[in-house]
């Protein structure tokens, strides 16, 4: 088969990585890729925004699959474009990529169909906001319905916070039209966890869990990022917590958005958050997570494109997903400056040390090649993963290899999955 993925990121080079290793795969694409996912794919400089430009390069490509990673040409109708074009693709249309698209959308179907979540009310109306805000109980958490960045949710500990928030959003319009409407909900304390999943329309398969770390610095300090790292499983996500968020959560979303008339097909990424009450939804993601997808995709021992292929034909009821025993750790390289600002183009020393390294791997985040020299392009650079027998071991792995690559300005954080393997 010959398959083309769409996207830049470590997620996507993730996603090639797992993709390669498939006996279906003949040939991969990238686009428009990173000097890491070259290795593993051809890439072609298109940009994930052409629609168009991607639909042309699969038909000419002849390509059998489309895989879309990021959330942005999702929630913009990518699926739906291709789909039209006569490409089989891997990724929800537009109709049901809204659960990750519009917070205020995704909120009303949990309350309506009594999925467990925060507490909420949505607002159009920045002066209703400042009302509401007036009235209630601290801390807040405000949400730009649309799709910010991983930017657009702010948690306010004071009402002077929260109404800052609602100018920055509503009025200022910091993340323009996604800030048109707001989600103001009840802040919940607990563990976070990521349970990435797969979802064929009817049936929903969850993969093995996973943590992220969203701040920029240790000990959970610094702004929101894209996410410093991430480790696989988590200890906190027992047997009986998965159970219930099989019957709670993950089959009653799956229902609700075919009820909806949104069938949806594709990876559902459900943010939890398990509070003394019980698990609740935090979000919804309509992709893989990133880094989670390069802890999760290394631990899975399923053919990804026999996995993809059944989401598609509604076929996920024939498959079992396997997961590895070792747990896995990724670190985060990034630019120092990240997520404000920081500079680009040093060169990358080190990579070679991956090479032939089983349980170990580097995954390009923000990486170009120049002058024949991978060279950093991005806030998130490298994505460093290890496995080990158990989280304390997959995390000195992952150290011990955080040193082996080096640029200008590397920064990264010492402390990914230390809070869980001080308490192992
Ligand atoms: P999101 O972009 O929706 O994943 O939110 C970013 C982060 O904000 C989440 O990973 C949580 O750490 C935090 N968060 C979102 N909603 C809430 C909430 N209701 N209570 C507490 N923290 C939240
Ligand atoms: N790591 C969080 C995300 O992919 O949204």
């Amino acid at each position: 088969m010959k398959i083309l993925v769409v996207g830049s990121g470590g997620r996507e080079h993730a996603i090639v990585w797992k993709l390669s290793k498939s006996r279906l795969a003949d040939k991969i694409y990238c686009a428009p890729g990173n000097a890491g996912i070259a290795e593993l794919a051809e890439c072609i400089d298109i940009p994930v925004t052409d629609f168009e430009g991607m639909a042309e390069l699969a038909l000419k490509k002849q390509v059998d699959l489309v895989v879309i990673g990021p959330d942005d040409p999702l929630a913009c109708g990518i699926t739906d474009v291709l789909e039209e074009r006569g490409l089989r693709v891997f990724g929800p249309r537009k109709n049901a990529a809204i659960l990750e698209g519009s917070k205020v959308f995704s909120k009303e179907l949990m309350k309506k169909y009594h999925i467990p979540s925060a507490g909420y009310e949505s607002f159009d109306d920045p002066e209703r906001a400042l009302s509401f805000i007036r009235e209630s109980r601290l801390p807040l958490v405000i949400k730009a319905d649309g799709l910010a960045l991983g930017k657009g949710v702010l948690i306010c500990e004071t009402r002077e916070q929260a109404e800052d928030a609602v100018n920055e959003i509503m009025v200022n319009k910091k993340f323009g039209d996604a800030g048109k409407r707001i989600v103001i909900e009840e802040f919940l304390t607990g563990r976070e966890v990521s349970v990435l999943s797969f979802v064929d329309g009817k049936t929903v398969l969850p993969m093995t869990s996973a943590q992220d770390h969203k701040r920029a610095k240790d000990g959970d300090k610094g702004l929101n990022t894209g996410g410093m790292g991430t480790f696989s499983p988590s200890p906190f996500y027992t047997e009986e917590i998965d159970e219930y968020c099989r019957k709670h959560i993950y089959q009653p979303t799956v229902d609700a958005m075919a009820a909806e008339g949104r069938e949806y097909k594709g990876i559902i990424f459900f943010g939890l958050m398990l509070t003394a009450e019980g698990p609740k939804v935090l979000e919804y993601n309509a992709r893989f997570g990133d880094p989670e997808a390069q802890v999760v995709l290394p631990r899975m021992e399923n053919d990804l494109v026999e996995v993809m292929e059944a989401c598609i034909d509604g076929r996920l009821d024939e498959i079992s997903l396997s997961f590895k025993k070792e747990a896995a750790v990724c670190v985060m390289l990034a630019s120092k400056g990240y997520p404000e600002k920081y500079e680009k183009g040093f060169e990358i020393s080190g990579l070679e040390a991956f090479k032939d390294r089983e349980g170990y791997f580097c995954f390009h985040s923000g990486s170009r090649l120049k002058d024949g020299k991978v060279v950093t392009n991005g806030g998130r650079v490298l994505g460093v993963t290890a496995l080990g027998q158990d989280l304390i071991r997959a995390r000195k792995n992952a150290y011990e290899a955080v040193e082996w690559v080096d640029f200008s300005n590397k920064y990264y954080r010492h402390d990914i999955g230390k809070s869980i393997t001080d308490i192992c």
